[in-house]
């Protein structure tokens, strides 16, 4: 049975402080939004997906969701039972679950726990246990509370979408802060389902800090390795590691024929599994005939920081007989860190002759060989 995914992400974030509401704010490489709304649209029971942001965070909201294909954007209220009301009125299944965009880190597996629920309940919510002692502030120490009579609600939170619609137009009360009691309050039942630690919201500056770190301990390494060969000739300048060396012959071939930054592209291609040079730049294509080949580096670094990518680290072995690299090692270093983004510590670059055997022994032409290691988000 299809369901709806109701993301609320109209609030201020004044909690969290920082520039941007919290929502749209930058974590590992995309907003905190995107983190849900990307759960959600690969969940293949979720057939529409609503997102309600506040007054004036129309722009902020597109952009933090480029190239993602919502059912709805609709504006909220000011308070977060009325932005809930928003969406709901846009909701067509019979089923919906309601989430704070303030909570990134979603598992298909809540999501999948919540819905089974739905087969036997009006609504179902994740819950954790208490784990803290748990006191009454009276100034000093109050009294202890009996944590085992209590749970940790979070979102999403699932219902039926005809209950959880009833609900809000039965509320009375005052500001809820959740979805749930609102439903149990209209004498529907709620189920209680496995939650999860890394569903915390984020509420205070410190949460911030927590996430990133939850994003960086999640994130896969990959290693990509390139290799490229190229011509030396009479009449061609010599360029290498984005850096030209004055030498009696040049690498001949497509764009400057920077053999070493050729090698670095397909290396960091290799990263996120992009095909290699030839299948972003067709030698074919004249457009590319003497380009600066930084801008196929630049490329190849694009692609990997939109999927949230860091490199971390790249490796190049230039094998010439000649020119001497040693005397532009440090150059060629400065040039690749400004072209990759990447600190000059990160950025290795050795030589190696061939005992004068093969091509590059025979002086014909120049080798290059790369290694680029690079974090990625996970899935
Ligand atoms: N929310 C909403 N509409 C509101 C208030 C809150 O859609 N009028 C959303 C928030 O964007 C967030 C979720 O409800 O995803 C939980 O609220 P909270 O953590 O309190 O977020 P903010 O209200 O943005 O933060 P603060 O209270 O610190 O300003
Ligand atoms: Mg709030």
């Amino acid at each position: 049975m299809s369901v709806a995914a109701l993301i609320v992400a109209a609030g201020k974030g004044e909690r969290a402080g920082g520039g941007l509401p919290k929502q749209y704010a930058d974590l590992g490489g995309k907003a905190v939004l995107a983190h849900s709304v990307d759960a959600f649209l690969a969940t293949a029971a979720v057939t529409e997906v609503i997102v309600v942001i506040g007054r004036g965070q129309k722009d902020m909201a597109s952009r933090a969701l480029t190239g993602r294909q919502v059912t709805h954007m609709v504006e909220g209220g000011a308070e977060r039972q009325d932005s809930v009301a928003a969406g709901l009125a846009l909701v067509t299944t019979e089923r919906v679950l309601i989430h704070d965009a303030a909570r990134p880190f979603l598992s298909g597996a809540v999501i999948d726990r919540l819905i089974a629920a739905l087969d036997d309940h009006d609504g179902a919510v994740p819950v954790l246990s208490v784990v803290d002692t748990l006191a009454v502030n009276a100034g000093a120490l109050g009294d202890t509370i009996d944590r085992s009579r209590l749970v940790r609600v979070q979102t999403p939170q699932a219902f039926r979408t005809e209950a959880i619609v009833a609900a809000h137009r039965a509320w009375q009360s005052a500001a809820a802060t959740d979805d749930a009691q609102m439903a149990r309050a209209a004498g529907f039942d709620v189920a209680l389902v496995e939650g999860d630690s890394a569903l915390e919201k984020i509420t205070h500056p410190a949460d911030f800090a927590r996430a990133e770190q939850q994003m960086g301990a999640a994130m896969i390494s990959r290693t990509g390795m390139g290799y490229d060969v190229h011509r030396l000739a009479d009449g061609e300048e010599l360029w290498l590691c984005g850096v030209q060396i004055p030498h009696h012959q040049g690498l001949a071939g497509h764009s400057d024929a920077d053999v070493a930054l050729h090698a670095l592209v397909d290396a960091l291609l290799g990263t996120i599994a992009a095909g290699d040079i030839g299948t972003h730049f067709p030698p074919s294509d004249p457009q590319w005939s003497g380009a600066a080949s930084s801008r196929f580096v630049e490329h190849a670094r694009d692609l990997i920081s939109a999927k949230g990518g860091i490199i971390d680290h790249v490796d190049l072995t230039l094998v010439c007989e000649a020119p001497k690299i040693g005397p532009h090692r440090e150059a060629m270093r400065a040039r690749v860190a400004a072209l990759v983004q990447v600190s000059t510590s990160a950025v290795s670059i050795k030589a190696t002759t061939t005992e004068r055997l093969g091509f590059a022994g025979r002086g014909e032409g120049i080798a290059a060989q790369a290694v680029a290691t690079v974090r990625l988000p996970p899935g």
